[in-house]
């Protein structure tokens, strides 16, 4: 149980996936949370943003992530404009995901702003993850992807947000981008598990998106990123001998043949 694990003050380790194969891998290794993130609109799909990606595309995802997990937890993004509009709406939106992709729980961007639709979602018994501080469905509002809640009424509202969340009954949230210290401050003062991205070391366990920490993605590199492979040079260099071999008449060899 997350919340367990943050009483023992073990930390929590969340990663992306949105496709069977590397679901399977992450799984695996042995991750607390896998979230099927709307972050899928820029690495599979190649927009700049999250906004293009359908609850179509989400359902997609979830259901070849479900596939391949046995053990984690799996956390499924609401898409853009498929929950802010009323709660109705917002309800449906998850329905569809926990009946199609099977998975364990959705996760959704805002405070005070998406509150009934949170409510509503709960009240159907669907679990529901908060995400605060950069939400990166917002920034057309935003206008950068740059650190938030730098200034004390962003922050405070951030607090109050968090605070209102945890009380409607979300089981977790994320805070993406936001200084270290309100961060902490917050993990300390809920009893919810806090998963921070961007957000220091003071909160309950940590996110990263699975093809910037492998270095598959090469231009996206704030701060708070920690590469651990650089599988873009490590996959090219595959390809390439690959195309060697090829074309040098070395594959297949007589072994490699019927
Ligand atoms: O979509 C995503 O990958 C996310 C994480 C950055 C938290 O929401």
């Amino acid at each position: 149980m997350l919340s367990e694990m943050k009483l023992r003050g073990e930390k929590i380790a969340m990663l992306t996936a949105y496709d069977y194969s590397m679901a399977t891998i992450v799984d695996n290794a042995g991750i607390d949370i896998i979230l099927v993130g709307d972050s899928a609109s820029n690495v599979m799909a190649g927009h700049e943003t999250t906004l293009p990606i359908t609850l179509e595309h989400m359902i997609y995802h979830g259901a070849s992530v479900r596939r391949a997990v046995k053990r984690a937890l799996i956390v499924v993004d609401l898409p853009f404009g498929t929950y802010q509009g009323n709660s109705k709406e917002a309800l449906n939106s998850a329905i569809r995901i926990m009946k199609e992709a099977h998975v364990d729980a959705v996760k959704l961007e805002g405070g005070c702003e998406v509150l009934e639709s949170v409510n509503r979602i709960l009240s159907a018994g669907i679990p529901v993850m908060g995400h605060l501080g950069l939400t990166p469905q917002s920034i057309h509002k935003f206008g950068t992807y740059t650190v938030r809640a730098k200034d004390k009424a962003e922050a405070e509202k951030l607090k109050e947000d968090a605070k209102l969340l945890e009380e409607a009954g979300c089981f977790a949230v994320v805070l993406e981008k936001i200084p270290a210290k309100l961060a902490r401050e917050v993990a300390e003062s809920l009893t919810i598990p806090v998963i921070g991205i961007g957000a220091g070391s003071g909160v309950d366990g940590q996110v990263l998106v699975l093809h910037d920490m492998l270095g598959i993605t090469q231009e996206f590199s704030p701060r708070f990123l920690r590469r651990y492979h650089n599988l873009f040079a490590e996959i090219k260099g595959a390809v390439s001998n690959y195309i060697q071999d090829v074309k040098t008449l070395d594959f297949p060899n007589e072994r490699e043949q019927y």
